[in-house]
């Protein structure tokens, strides 16, 4: 905790750089909880507010990857669209984005207990979806050409991925 972010190592993998960006935003998914209850003026809402965008911004770019480049790949090579387990993944993507959707919509004027419930529904559908997601990330490396990893390192560099914008983070 309090550390600075660190630099993307040259030997990490997209595996282990996406793993360590499901930790890195289910740290900010704690640290909002943690906002939410301790909420009482207006200046603490709209900082737990920018700490949900913070969120919604990283996430949305994590699953972005996944979609545009892990899992279509995998599902051009094993020809599993509809019923292969990227299908099931992509459609909790959705799920996942309408839930952040909804709390930023309520997020000005829901109670502390409506925002905590609703967090704590999406902090479970999120870390199931994660563990899930851990153990295919390899699966769909090893089917990526060079040219595809090389991109997909790049996107994940160029986005700071293995901190995503978690640098502003209080000392605590
Ligand atoms: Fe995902
Ligand atoms: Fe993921």
């Amino acid at each position: 905790m309090g550390q600075p972010p660190k630099p993307v190592p040259a030997e990490a993998t997209i595996s282990s750089t996406m793993i360590e960006q499901h930790h890195l935003i289910e740290r900010l998914l704690g640290r909002l909880t943690q906002a939410v209850l301790h909420m009482t003026a207006p200046e603490d809402r709209a900082a737990s507010r920018r700490l949900l965008l913070r969120l919604r911004k990283n996430l949305y770019a994590h699953m972005d990857l996944e979609d545009g480049l892990l899992f279509r790949e995998f599902e051009s090579q094993s020809g599993l669209l509809e019923e292969g387990p990227t299908a099931t993944l992509r459609r909790e993507h959705e799920v996942l984005r309408g839930r952040l959707d909804e709390l930023l919509a309520e997020w000005k004027t829901a109670s502390v207990s409506a925002l905590s419930r609703h967090l704590a529904a999406f902090g479970a559908l999120y870390t199931d979806h994660c563990r899930r997601e851990d153990v295919m990330y390899g699966i769909c490396e090893r089917l990526l050409s060079p040219e595809q990893s090389a991109k997909a390192k790049s996107l994940l560099q160029s986005r700071g991925s293995s901190a995503p914008t978690d640098s502003k983070r209080k000392p605590s």
